[in-house]
């Protein structure tokens, strides 16, 4: 026994060391080899850059170092025996624009790219092998080491972004700041800006004032959006905002200098609302228009299909809709230097253009039978219009449906289907079906989160794969998730509504498909709850919670039940208690029985809950049968 606890401080020393020593990166590089021996951080040490171009990420990381450190951290052109950027002066094709090659040892850390992108990557690796003190604000006490390992690592995919909806909510310049820069962290590279919808139009076009003196602002009102009341008559529209040109300036560098590029779109036909606010007679009715606060403006009958109970579309066949977008986007082609500009196109109700004579007339001379034709026509023109600003149109996949040019890129939103038909059609696809990669969907059960039309698991964006089966890999620029904000009114809930699912994401988009593991990603992400925690960035923790399901079978209730992630049991009860890890432990499919019952379900993990209690009456569990 003395023995035994003579070797004591010897084992505590080691747990700590080899928690240390334990690497939990996201997403998970191609190749990764640790090493014996660690390297530590001190005061005094530099950061040398091999070249002036290098000299950006040098700077960036020194900050993020000496704030928890404490440490005075200089950056130093040419060599450094602490940290070392260099670029390749031959380079090296295996790990292509934006991959690099970490080599950490007890004497120091080298970091060798191709291109400033790959050293930024290299640069947030490095940082994701430090402890997760790293992600203090201030300076912070610990053991600053990292594992001497040998990692090379490229992405998968050239195209990996998250979509902002900006319109629904206003976000300020500094919260799309901090939104940018922790998608950076996990090597997301494009940032999608939805700019414009019924909701307020968001960037100022100087030649169109009217669009954000008007369209950008709206009546305030609480309560769910999608519910909410019409404005009153001269009631002020106080809620909202937008960028003007020298935040977008702004914006656009701060993301370049994070090797992030900023899609910004402009959504039309429909959508457009905010516009029609602005400039009326620019609709088929030119009727007055107000920019929605929120209110049930539209039916929806399942498929897909539906009706827009106020008109929200450009007209097709008004020469000065072509005249307001070629303003439009000569500003936009100016402010953005990405090759892109977005376009919509999604959801346009044609109701409105059914019952136009201009439309009609329009129809005739181009011998269109059907109306949905209209917006072949329409995207048409916006082609020709960006083709002369020198920019390439992408649009949701809904632009196919119209015909569009062989150049345009889809966005596919609405299914895996839509790709592979734009893929064989020979256009380049961005996948962002709705089922794997739509961040605004419910992450855990409906009963403990705010409502949502639909449910999405960090687990299922996880499990996407973006080349579907039958297309051939290269028509896949990659993937993005896509964060719409009607129930989203800060950044707070933003993140929380973003992470975990867009870490799911970034390894789905990053890593090699050999190297995904739902198993080893949970562990790994449970770590980046506690650095999230350090950052003060918010994230779900509903992957803890029990995932219920109900079915009906021989006129019972069938409950199923299972967890996100594994290590966890399952503890219920149907007799009005609270549930603790005595009570029944779930095992195999329960039949309720008939009666006015209960389920309350409480998992726990090492004999701890953990998780949120979910409550559900009877009629709740009536809802989700077969869902
Ligand atoms: C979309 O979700 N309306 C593209």
């Amino acid at each position: 026994m003395k023995k035994l606890l003579f070797l004591l401080p010897f084992l505590a020393f080691f747990a700590v060391n080899a928690q240390n020593n334990t690497i939990n990166l996201i997403p998970q590089p191609v190749e990764m080899q640790q090493l014996n021996g660690t390297f530590s951080l001190q005061n005094g040490q530099t950061v040398g850059f091999s070249t002036a171009e290098a000299r950006g990420v040098a700077e960036m990381l020194v900050q993020k170092l000496n704030a928890p450190t404490g440490f005075g951290f200089k950056t130093q052109q040419g060599k450094s025996k602490a940290i070392q950027l260099s670029l390749n002066e031959v380079a090296n094709e295996k790990i292509g624009k934006e991959g690099y090659i970490l080599s950490a040892t007890p004497n120091g850390v080298v970091i060798t790219a191709n291109q400033v992108a790959g050293l930024f990557y290299g640069a947030q690796t490095l940082l994701q092998l430090l402890p997760k003190e790293i992600e203090s604000k201030t300076a912070t006490k610990t053991n600053w080491t990292i594992p001497a390992v040998q990692i090379t690592d490229y992405p998968r995919f050239g195209w990996r972004g998250i979509m902002l909806d900006v319109s629904r909510h206003f976000f300020s310049k500094d919260d799309v700041k901090k939104y940018i820069d922790q998608l950076a962290r996990y090597k997301y590279n494009v940032f999608h800006w939805h700019l414009t919808d019924d909701n307020g139009w968001r960037i100022e076009i100087k030649s169109l004032p009217k669009l954000t003196q008007v369209g950008a602002w709206r009546v305030e009102r609480a309560g769910h959006f999608g519910d909410r009341p019409d404005p009153k008559e001269g009631e002020p529209a106080t809620y909202g905002g937008f960028y003007t040109h020298e935040d977008i300036k702004e914006i656009v560098k701060y993301a370049q200098d994070r090797n992030i590029s900023i899609v910004p779109e402009i959504d039309v036909p429909g959508h457009s609302l905010a516009v029609l606010a602005a400039y009326p007679e620019l609709s088929c009715k030119k009727e007055k228009a107000y920019v929605n606060p929120g209110t049930p403006f539209s039916e929806w009958y399942g498929n897909g299909t539906f009706k827009m109970l106020v008109e929200n579309t450009l007209n097709p066949s008004d020469e000065k809709v072509y005249e307001f977008l070629d303003k439009v986007f000569t500003e936009v082609a100016i402010l953005f230097p990405n090759q892109y500009i977005h376009v919509g196109g999604d959801e346009c109700y044609k109701g409105y253009w059914a019952q136009d004579a201009g439309c009609q007339a329009l129809m005739k001379k181009l011998n269109i039978r059907h109306v949905e034709d209209l917006q072949g026509y329409f995207m048409g023109r916006v082609d020709e219009i960006l083709k002369k600003k020198g920019k390439k149109l992408l649009g949701w996949d809904e632009i196919l449906e119209g015909g569009i040019s062989q150049s345009a890129t889809v966005m596919c939103w609405r299914g895996i289907k839509g790709s592979i038909e734009a893929a064989h059609l020979g256009h380049n696809v961005v996948m962002t079906p709705t089922i794997f990669a739509y961040l605004d969907y419910n992450q855990g059960d409906p009963t403990i989160d705010p409502p949502i039309y639909a449910y999405l698991r960090t687990k299922k964006s996880y499990s996407f794969e973006p080349v579907p089966e039958g297309v051939d890999a290269k028509y896949i620029l990659g993937g993005q998730g896509n964060l719409w904000t009607e129930q989203i009114p800060t950044l707070r809930y933003a993140e929380y509504m973003t992470y975990p699912r867009a870490w799911a994401l970034s390894e789905v988009y990053w890593s090699p498909k050999a190297v995904k593991n739902w198993d080893n990603f949970s562990g790994r992400m449970e770590k980046h709850f506690e650095r999230a925690d350090l950052a003060q960035v918010n994230y779900s923790q509903a992957v803890y919670d029990a995932i219920v399901k109900t079915s009906i079978k021989d006129g019972k209730m069938i409950v199923e039940m299972d967890t996100e992630i594994s290590g966890m049991a399952i503890f219920y009860t149907i007799d009005d208690t609270m549930p603790d890890n005595f009570s029944a432990k779930y095992s195999k499919p329960v039949e309720l029985p008939d009666g006015n019952i209960t389920l309350r379900v409480q998992t726990y993990r090492n004999g701890k809950p953990i998780g949120h209690l979910i409550t559900l009456k009877r009629a709740d569990l009536e809802k989700r049968v077969g869902r």
